[in-house]
């Protein structure tokens, strides 16, 4: 099972970037935590990090029959991108939603996912082990 893990702008600053939020783990521990925890359950795993939401639709147009799934966390551009929800409906790759923090819990504007709309799962809060999360969920719905 071949997954595409996408992650949105400033998720290349984590650790830096609000640590009372998103933690003080940087996105290079992220990358191996999604490497290592991609190889315990024998899946084959891509990663894209993105600042560019164009670049973002773009990847996940070319996930077109070339990915079984998709593990997604657009950070900002999920509460903006109609365009990334349409990119998803068009791949038609199934999907699950990443976040690190707690969305629910803050800003009224982040209250409206778009992607979220498309993802058959939102995992929000667990922190890198949300991806894991996902991962599972993914082997779950594509067995
Ligand atoms: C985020 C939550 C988003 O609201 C925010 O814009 C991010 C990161 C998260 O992982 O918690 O950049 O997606």
């Amino acid at each position: 099972m071949k997954i595409l893990v996408i992650n949105g702008p400033n998720i290349n600053m984590l650790g830096i970037r609000e640590p009372a939020i998103y933690g003080k783990q940087s996105y290079k521990d992220l990358v191996k935590f999604i490497k290592d925890s991609a190889k315990a359950r024998g899946l084959k795993a891509v990663l894209f990090q993105s600042n560019s939401e164009s670049a973002i639709v773009t990847k996940i147009q070319k996930a077109f029959n070339r990915f079984d799934g998709i593990v997604i966390n657009p950070a900002a551009y999920t509460h903006t991108s109609v365009a990334i929800l349409d990119a998803l409906k068009a791949a038609a790759v199934p999907a699950v939603e990443v976040h690190i923090s707690k969305v629910s819990e803050r800003e009224a504007f982040r209250q409206v996912s778009y992607a979220g709309m498309y993802c058959f799962q939102t995992f929000a809060g667990f922190g890198f082990e949300g991806y894991a999360k996902a991962m599972d969920a993914l082997i779950e719905k594509l067995k």
